[in-house]
């Protein structure tokens, strides 16, 4: 595996990749990989001949009150796992070279960017897409994986990539989960122990919307309250941040489930603010 954080060398690295009719695929991260990670690198793997994977924790898409300073890092240990996961060039660009003093262009999706986590992190996607938009810039690759997990950040580059007629087309990895329905995330690193042995119930939260929402109950604001309840019964310490149940194309909120529709959550347990989502269905 080439480890790269020049971004001229990047750049020419792949020009000649492309010279050479090489395909890219590209898994963008912020680093702290987990399995949800390495996933998504073996889905790169499967769609193209070069795996590039960018270590990045992107300062733009956290505001001042964020985590930007604590985020989890482990440089050694992402080095070894991208590596076995069958990378051939990961990209760690340093943010004084990612982004110049007096940076001053943005992408963003406002519309799609200011619902659900865009209500309480209002600078985050525009953050996301500008960073993404660099990334595709710079490697230029023909295939990009996201996971399912940030359903929110998964759309909106749909979204930005069709709108802005972008080279790339956007492959969707699966949640991975731990062995107790947590979703993984890098951020589950900030849970204390008896936070962790919690944390599993908002997946089965959302598990008993799918099963009511199966047997009958298609009102969204009912659904809301049993997930509320659930959640207080199970972790009274933490705060939802919301739930919703929203068209899975265009994130907005519905107040009847027809078909099919997800239920995305960001729940405040601890340090950590935790988001999860499932597809739930009438019938
Ligand atoms: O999902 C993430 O880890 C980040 O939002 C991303 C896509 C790498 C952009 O910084």
């Amino acid at each position: 595996m080439k480890i790269v954080s020049e971004l001229k060398e990047i750049k020419e690295l792949c020009k000649s990749l492309k010279k050479q009719e090489k395909t890219i695929a590209l898994v963008p991260t912020m680093g702290f990989l987990h399995a949800g990670h390495i996933s998504l690198i073996k889905k790169a793997r499967e769609k193209a001949n070069i795996v590039i994977v960018s270590r990045f924790v992107n300062p733009t898409q956290f505001a001042p009150n964020e985590d930007l300073d604590a985020y989890p890092n482990d440089r050694e240990r992402d080095h070894k796992a991208t590596s076995e996961a069958g990378t051939d060039i990961l990209f760690e660009p340093l943010a004084t070279a990612m982004y110049n003093e007096n940076h001053g262009a943005w992408v963003e999706v406002p519309e799609l960017g200011k619902l659900l986590c865009g209500q309480t992190r209002p600078i985050h996607f525009r953050g996301v897409c500008t960073v993404v938009t660099k990334l595709f810039n710079l490697i230029q690759p023909d295939f990009a994986v996201f996971g399912k997990k940030d359903f929110q950040q998964l759309a909106i580059i749909r979204r930005m990539v069709r709108d802005l007629n972008m080279n790339v087309e956007i492959i969707a990895g699966d949640i991975i989960r731990e062995d107790d329905g947590l979703a993984m995330s890098s951020r589950n690193a900030y849970l204390t122990k008896e936070e962790r042995s919690l944390a599993p119930f908002i997946r089965k939260g959302l598990l008993l919307l799918a099963e009511k929402a199966k047997n009958g109950e298609h009102n969204a604001n009912s659904l809301y309250v049993i997930f509320s309840q659930f959640i207080q019964e199970h972790i009274p310490q933490a705060r939802i941040d919301y739930v919703k149940m929203i068209d899975k194309d265009e994130l907005t909120e519905l107040e009847n489930l027809k078909d099919c529709a997800v239920v995305a959550v960001a729940v405040y347990l601890g340090k950590a603010r935790l988001i999860d989502n499932i597809l739930i269905e009438s019938k």
